[in-house]
């Protein structure tokens, strides 16, 4: 024959052109462990109906092996003239193993099921690299906010000073999304191991009396597909990592892009470490945050895969069409993305050194008391749309004078409104201010301990 998986109906081979077009060895030959996971299985199985004896299952077990082997030795390639991983891996097969007994592997599968379920267990795989690479910046956020428990800073909305918050609760503000976004892997893996779509062939299942529970369970999933044309058509686990990796860089991005503010002369919050930031070729001063800047690079990319994949899928009909070749680039790229951008930005942030009393001169600036102001009005009786209006007199003189709201004097405060007795100052503290939103999620020094605590223990049980 003509080495390929089809071709006796063909009168000539394909043309070059074809080849060309059709072939995905240069990507989808890192599922060759997966492949040789899922022919051992099957051999397996095809022995368990009777249709492989003792001595033919062992020979294949054995030849799988062998190409198991030489894979790790880095000695196993495609040839030009494959079409898939599969193909080649079949190829190679009845190399290792010869033709009457490498023909026999076939039976009952298809390149459908087959890719459906490596993909699969790819994605299942590295699902926990990545989770556990997000878990490790999770540890660096954390470690900073431990060692920074009481320090304050301008919180912001809309970038403008809003009111003061501790650093430690600002960094637990980048962890919780993170922790979602590795049980999202968690909950994506549950239902990716449901579904195991070896055994549905090429689309109506096989007629050969497999049992596809039991390949399931011998590939490390918890069952097998309900529908074997669902098995081979649908691509959502594939679309949904894509999801979750989209999300988590986003996430990071957002990290990423206060790490660039931060470090700039005007915020002078943070200074990069010296091993996690780098130069510029012409000016000898500069110190730049590319890891923070490529990491909101990234993000973009993982979007993008994002998008295309599910552009893909859009309108395919069931059950298989060639166009599903198309969705293992874009989250490949976004695998390999994660798994070299986390670690950077885990040791980018572990690294950081935080200017606090850069952060605490500017936490009380900006008029971010005033809603304190307001609040103590309220607990004076005052009601709130009167303690808005007297605080925001408050700091509309204090533009007049040029000062702060602590600046006001006592006759100031009592030229605004008689309520404003010195009492007021208590508030108008950072101190005070962040010790007072001392309710559960709020940022009272308290509060944020117990939280730390939380999150630990949230990262742990993951
Ligand atoms: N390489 C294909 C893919 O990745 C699997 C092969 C299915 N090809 C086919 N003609 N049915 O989707």
């Amino acid at each position: 024959g003509t080495g390929k998986l089809w071709g006796a109906r063909f009168a000539g081979g394909p043309s070059p052109e074809l080849e060309a077009l059709s072939r995905s060895t240069h990507f989808d030959w890192r599922l060759v462990p997966y492949d040789l996971a899922g022919s051992a299985a099957h051999a397996r199985v095809l022995h368990g109906a009777g249709l492989l004896g003792d001595a033919d299952r062992d020979a294949l077990l054995a030849g799988i092996a062998a190409l198991g082997e030489r894979f790790e030795a880095g000695d196993l390639h495609p040839d030009p003239a494959d079409e898939d991983v599969h193909g080649a891996l079949e190829r190679l097969l009845l190399l290792e193993v010869g033709e009457e007994v490498g023909g026999r592997l076939r039976a009952g599968r298809s390149r459908n099921d087959q890719v459906a379920t490596l993909f699969r267990a790819f994605l299942r795989d590295h699902a926990r690299v990545v989770g556990g690479a997000v878990l490790d910046l999770v540890d660096a956020l954390v470690g900073q906010a431990a060692d920074h428990l009481g320090a304050v800073m301008p919180g912001r909305t809309h970038l403008q000073h809003a009111q003061p918050v501790l650093l430690s609760h600002h960094l637990l503000a980048h962890v919780w999304p993170l922790l979602r976004d590795v049980e999202r892997l968690r909950d994506w893996d549950d239902r990716t191991a449901a579904g195991s779509p070896y055994g549905s062939g090429a689309l109506a299942g096989s007629t050969l009396g497999l049992d596809p529970e039991a390949v399931a369970r011998d590939l490390g999933f918890t069952g097998s597909t309900a529908n074997s044309i669902d098995g081979t058509a649908a691509r959502d686990f594939v679309a949904e990592f894509a999801f979750v990796a989209a999300m988590t860089g986003v996430d990071v991005s957002r990290l990423a892009e206060e790490v660039i503010l931060w470090a700039t002369k005007e915020f002078g919050f943070v200074r990069l470490h010296d091993s996690w930031s780098t130069g510029s070729s012409i000016m000898p001063q500069k110190k730049n945050p590319d890891i923070a800047e490529l990491a909101r690079g990234k993000a973009g990319r993982l979007v993008g895969n994002l998008t295309g994949l599910l552009a893909t899928l859009k309108a395919l009909p069931l059950a298989y069409n060639r166009d599903l070749q198309e969705d293992k680039e874009p989250v490949f790229d976004s695998v390999d993305t994660l798994e070299v951008l986390l670690p950077a930005v885990t040791g980018m942030v572990a690294t950081l050194v935080f200017d606090v009393d850069r952060m605490a001169e500017l936490a009380p600036q900006g008029f971010s008391l005033a809603t304190d102001v307001a609040e103590w009005l309220v607990r004076e009786g005052v009601p709130f749309r009167v303690a808005h209006e007297v605080a925001g007199a408050c700091v509309r003189r204090c533009e007049e004078l040029g000062c702060e709201l602590a600046d006001l004097d006592d006759a100031e405060l009592a030229g605004i409104d008689e309520r404003l007795t010195p009492a007021v100052r208590d508030v108008l503290t950072v101190e005070g201010s962040v010790a007072s939103r001392s309710a559960r999620g709020g940022t009272a020094p308290d509060r944020v301990a117990e939280q730390l605590d939380e999150a630990r223990s949230a990262a742990l049980a993951l």
